[in-house]
């Protein structure tokens, strides 16, 4: 693996001429050998510009002491993350750490346990991005799981608690690095990872691009994209939907009619592939996208995806993103698998993501909702502000399936209780009933209403979403 030097990732990331070193002089205590070059202690902190905005940066050089944290090295970036706080914007760590440096022992820790600290500081109030550029262990993947995204780039960046040779020493298990912490198991198996990349060239390009979506501070809104001239109703989004309610189709053809011409930026793609998330743009203004991916397991919820779309409402929460969930789901996955590994803790966390936000949270029921996923999927009950669904879409307790399955067992016959939308209009759970063509303006049109949109502060410490 040909590693890039850190004065060449920092020169990738920002707009040209942008940057400005902080704290270059710093030297290590413990470590002033005559053998390295203690080069700033083996991380360069400071800030420079992103498109024009501010942006704050500290990256590890693997070269000293294989990118390790030591007290000085750790005290760099919790100082770059304070003035990241204190000017309101954005903070990135390119990472590239072998974590704790065993030669400062516990001072090492201690660093990473303000570094933590400051993470979670930082948590809501400006964006956090972690950038994986190599095989990084212990504390140099924890605080990135801290953060809002993590980037990795294809057999390049590694992400582990413990490397294999200790993997090894202690469990006797012999595994190579890239099987245990590559960016294939972390962007389609543990969830760790929200954005891949083929190169370092690429990964800094998908950086950037995220920021254009992200406002600095939680204070703030997203910035305005390029505001397109005509807003175009969309003929085309209802052509991809099949006329039987049971057969698949690709949500990301419904997706691409109804946003801005390639603004679509998918997060966790390769992750709990029966729903997708990311960010989008509709007349220039930024939006969220969660919608249930009918092509895969028939876009049920099952855990991966429940942890998958609570954590981005979260984020949209903090950010003030408006969220446009656009539902077509059978239900939670149901079996033993799912109830063995918790799909009543990991689904409530949907539950409690959706009624926790206060940002605008609007609905398309596309063709049907069912039961408690239909609840879940910001419903009118939950605190949705406007629901809108296709004609002949349903809403229902549960599927026909399941329904028969009931009766089967029961003496008495249970009442078919599936209702179109025109029923759960009248009820008031639906706010209209629209033609798809019309989704697109219908969506700018309730964006526009809401703009204004805030809510009070709770008055409480915080609340206990379900972990
Ligand atoms: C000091 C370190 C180091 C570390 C690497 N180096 N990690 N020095 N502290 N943590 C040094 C190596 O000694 C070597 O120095 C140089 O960096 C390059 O390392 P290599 O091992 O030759 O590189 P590579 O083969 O690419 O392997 C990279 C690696 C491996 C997978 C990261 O170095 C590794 O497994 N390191 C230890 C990882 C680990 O277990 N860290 C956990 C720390 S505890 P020379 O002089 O030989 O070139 C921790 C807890 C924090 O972080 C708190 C959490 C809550």
């Amino acid at each position: 693996m040909v590693r890039m030097v850190t004065s060449d990732r920092i020169k990738m990331l920002f707009d040209e001429g942008s940057f400005i070193e902080v704290q270059a002089g710093v030297e290590s205590r413990l470590l002033l050998s005559k053998d390295y070059n203690n080069n700033g202690d083996g991380v360069v902190t400071g800030f420079g510009e992103i498109n024009g905005r501010r942006v704050f940066v500290y990256c590890q050089d693997f070269n000293v002491y294989g990118g390790s944290l030591g007290e000085m090295h750790g005290a760099k970036i919790y100082n770059i993350m304070d003035l990241a706080l204190k000017s309101k914007a954005p903070i990135i760590g390119l990472i590239d750490s072998g974590g704790a440096r065993i030669q400062e022992g516990v001072l090492a820790l201690h660093s990473y346990g303000k570094i933590f600290n400051k993470n979670v500081e930082c948590s809501g109030l400006i964006p956090q991005i972690s950038v994986i550029l190599g095989a990084c262990a212990g504390g140099a993947v924890y605080s990135p799981a801290l953060t809002d995204f993590v980037f990795m780039v294809d057999e390049t960046s590694q992400m582990f608690i413990t490397g294999p040779k200790v993997s090894q020493a202690v469990s006797g298990e012999c595994i190579d690095r890239e099987s245990l912490g590559g960016s294939v198991l972390h962007s389609t198996q543990s969830g760790v990872c929200h954005v891949t990349a083929e190169t370092e060239q690429q990964v800094f390009i998908k950086v950037r691009e995220l920021i254009s979506f992200l406002p600095q501070n939680s204070y703030q809104k997203p910035p305005k994209g390029k505001v397109i001239s005509t807003l175009e109703t969309s003929e085309t989004i209802a052509s991809s939907l099949p006329g039987e309610i049971h057969k698949t189709y690709d949500i990301k053809a419904i997706i691409m009619s109804l946003v801005d011409d390639n603004s679509f930026y998918e997060i966790q793609k390769a992750f709990a592939k029966n729903v997708v998330i990311g960010f989008a743009r509709i007349e220039g203004h930024v939006v969220a996208i969660v919608a249930n991916q009918p092509k895969i397991k028939a876009g049920a919820i099952d855990i991966d995806a429940a942890d998958k779309i609570a954590r981005f409402v979260r984020f949209c929460d903090c950010f003030n993103v408006p969220i446009v969930t656009l539902v077509d789901v059978p239900g939670f996955i149901p079996g033993l698998q799912q109830e063995t590994l918790g799909i009543i803790r990991h689904g409530a966390k949907i539950l409690y993501a959706y009624a926790e936000a206060t940002v605008t949270k609007i609905t398309i029921i596309i063709r049907k909702a069912y039961g408690g996923a239909y609840v879940a999927l910001n419903s009118k009950s939950l605190g949705a502000d406007y629901v809108m669904s296709w004609p002949n879409s349903e809403v229902a307790v549960m599927g026909v399936k399941g329904l028969q399955a009931l009766k089967s067992q029961k003496s008495q016959s249970l009442q078919c209780s599936n209702v179109e939308t025109n029923s759960a209009a009248a009820y008031g759970m639906v706010d209209e009933v629209i033609e798809p063509k019309q989704t697109r303006q219908r969506v700018y049109d309730i964006l526009l209403m809401l703009e204004n949109k805030t809510e009070p502060l709770k008055g409480k410490k915080h609340g206990n979403i379900p972990l």
